[in-house]
């Protein structure tokens, strides 16, 4: 057992200590005890956060696939690498072995260079959670193109900017895809999208569905004709440790999304080190992760993280609600799942049904539990601890993000305490630190302030794709030589972490990262909407809900509320998807600004957590009348 993987809290304590006073050897010993590497590095980290720049494991080569694939295949290739549950439970489930996998990522990979692709193209891959992603992703890595994961329930135009972005040369995509009852036209969402992008040439479909579909000659291809002519061997290609990785887009502050750009070597060194850490998991352990691969946690946590350590890893395709709301305890017992790794507005939605769709099914395969993407709430912590775990599984509550790569400030499996409510410590080698309003770091150890991390860590972001300024404005300028997370936390007297939320404008649905700007841009494009402010208030399932404040152009006749509040929702659905759509809106006269013209948001924020009490000193507003307006016409909740 390699030492970096903690067993005790003595041996946390120590590793710990020992990555802070020498980072650049504790990550040069992990990473030479751990990889498959094609050339060792020649400096480990050289860096300037203010610019910023981050490299490391400079002159390094190595292929992200060789070691996620290869190198098991003569220990563990007969091992179930994925373990694959389909939508319906009629069908099937797969068990893919390592050498399973390196076959089809292999075949993947040769009909992707056969339709062009080639090292440095950007690959666009909007696809249900299939087999066919794990390989078509894997394989994007194993060619050296960088894949640009977009989520399957994004509409035609969240597509298709994100694809002009990245400037992809191809789209991989499915007719359609299987959630619950429904099918999402995927290829029909896809076919809009791609009226307005000139850069993809070549769409390559995958048949799941049956749906009926348009296939554009020359542009368009079937999977399973090219898959089948395809060679299963094909030669990974040897990447530089700061060649780029993938693409992922997140939301940002402005309405335009952000692609958040991570590099080969750091990746897999931090994913490998974080999941082994964090779960503890051991050779033979049935992992699930119930996120989609359109997230970074699906990236990290079910495909690269797992797949490095030789794990075997289970991938949903359907959702929690189908057939019926015990599904995940029908696939826990199915599959005897081990560890076990969800988001607290599933835990929050499936604690709010009969306690039957828990109790019929055996969980005691069962000994690790984990969530990630909002702060947990006591009562969905309890629950979670007490029907899922049966109080004998740890709970893991894991701080990462989109732009950290990895699993930040988490417990440790069995060996550092899990606190209700709080992500805890930081894992060995990361340092977090609060800052107070002023830019100073706060010294105090029992403190609130903002979430920043002082020292470079291998999985961080380097930039956003084609928009470093933007990277450096967004985490590197609110307090310099630091990066900002955008997060407020507490700490308490021993360290622990608490996280209390984000401190900008993005709003945290059902675990969805919500940007206000873009939704407030989407509401705009209503030709009756003079303007919008969009903010986040709590929800008891989806953990924050979208309320919409707008004005209009002209009069307004009541009597249209209605319908022009389901046009609103209509609209927000189809630009950027329908997770966004307002859950109220409220139609207003005037939106509270500052004299500088600055819409107060944080006023519009409290009225629609009803917490009048705290709106502040209101005098100095532009247009101070509107602010009794909006609270008599307020939703009561
Ligand atoms: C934001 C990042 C990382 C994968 C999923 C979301 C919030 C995430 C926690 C947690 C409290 C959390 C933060 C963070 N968040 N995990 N355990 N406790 N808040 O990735 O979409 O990039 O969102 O999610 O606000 O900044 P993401």
């Amino acid at each position: 057992m390699s030492r970096f993987i903690v067993q005790r809290k003595s041996q946390y304590d120590d590793l710990y200590k020992e990555s802070v006073e020498n980072p650049e050897k504790f990550w040069s010993d992990f990473a030479e005890d751990s990889f498959k590497w094609h050339r060792k590095w020649d400096k480990t980290l050289s860096y300037d956060l203010r610019k910023p720049t981050i490299k490391w494991f400079e002159g390094a080569q190595l292929n992200i696939t060789e070691n996620c694939i290869d190198r098991h295949l003569e220990t563990i290739g007969d091992q179930t690498a994925i373990i694959f549950e389909p939508n319906n439970p009629d069908e099937d489930s797969q068990h893919i072995t390592y050498q399973d996998l390196a076959t089809n990522v292999n075949k993947t990979a040769n009909m992707l260079k056969a339709l062009g692709a080639k090292k440095g193209d950007r690959i666009c891959i909007y696809m249900p959670m299939t087999p066919e992603l794990a390989y078509t992703v894997l394989a994007c890595a194993r060619i050296g193109a960088i894949h640009s994961v977009v989520f399957a329930g994004f509409s035609a135009k969240s597509l298709s900017d994100r694809i002009e972005d990245a400037q992809c040369s191809m789209l991989v995509t499915a007719d359609g895809g299987f959630r619950g009852q429904k099918i999402t036209p995927l290829k029909e969402i896809a076919d809009q999208a791609l009226e307005h992008c000139d850069c993809i040439k070549r769409v390559l479909v995958l048949r799941r569905t049956g749906l009926e579909i348009s296939m554009k000659a020359d542009r368009d291809f079937w999977w399973h004709e090219a898959f089948e002519k395809a060679h299963d061997e094909c030669v990974a290609e040897i990447m530089d440790a700061e060649d780029m990785l993938f693409i992922l887009y997140t939301s940002g502050s402005t309405g335009k999304p952000k692609g958040m750009v991570h590099t080969c070597a750091g990746y897999m060194v931090y994913t490998n080190y974080s999941f082994r850490n964090v779960f503890q998991y051991e050779q033979g352990d049935i992992y699930w992760c119930t996120a989609d691969i359109g997230w970074i946690t699906g990236h990290s946590y079910i495909l690269y993280g797992p797949l490095s350590a030789g794990a075997t890893t289970l991938m949903f395709e359907g959702v929690p609600s189908y057939p019926d709301m015990g599904r995940f305890w029908n696939i826990v017992e199915k599959h005897q799942v081990n560890i076990f790794y969800t988001a607290p507005t599933a835990i929050r939605a499936l604690a709010s049904c009969d306690l039957s769709f828990v109790n019929s099914y055996d969980l005691s395969s069962l000994k690790t539990l984990g969530t990630v993407g909002e702060p947990i709430n006591l009562e969905a912590w309890q629950w979670y601890d007490e029907h899922i775990g049966k109080k004998e599984c740890p709970i893991l509550d894991t701080w990462w993000q989109t732009e950290t790569g990895g699993i930040m400030i988490s417990s440790i499996a069995g060996v550092t305490e899990d606190i209700p409510t709080f992500a805890t410590l930081p894992l060995p080698g990361i340092q977090p630190c609060l800052m107070d309003d002023m830019g100073n770091e706060i010294q105090a150890l029992e403190s609130e302030g903002k979430l920043c991390i002082k020292y470079p860590w291998p999985s961080m972001a380097r930039t956003i794709y084609g928009n470093h300024q933007r990277f450096k404005e967004t985490y590197y300028t609110a307090f310099e030589g630091k990066y900002f997370t955008g997060d407020g936390a507490k700490r308490d007297r021993r360290g622990n972490y608490r996280i209390t939320g984000r401190v900008d404008d993005i709003v945290i649905v059902s675990g969805h990262n919500l940007g206000t700007a873009e939704i407030e841009n989407a509401i705009n494009e209503h030709p009756q909407v003079a303007e919008s402010a969009v903010v986040g208030y709590p929800h008891p399932i989806k953990g924050n809900a979208i309320y919409a404040y707008v004005t209009l152009r002209g009069e307004f006749d009541a009597s249209n509320a209605s319908s022009l509040k389901s046009e609103i929702n209509r609209l927000v659905s189809s630009t950027i998807g329908p997770i966004s759509k307002p859950e109220k809106i409220q139609i207003t006269g005037g939106l509270p600004k500052t004299r500088s013209g600055k819409i107060m948001r944080r006023i519009l924020r409290k009225i629609a957590e009803n917490e009048l009490d705290k709106l502040g000193d209101t005098s100095t507003l532009l247009n101070p009348e509107c602010v009794q307006e909006i609270i008599e016409g307020r939703y009561n909740s």
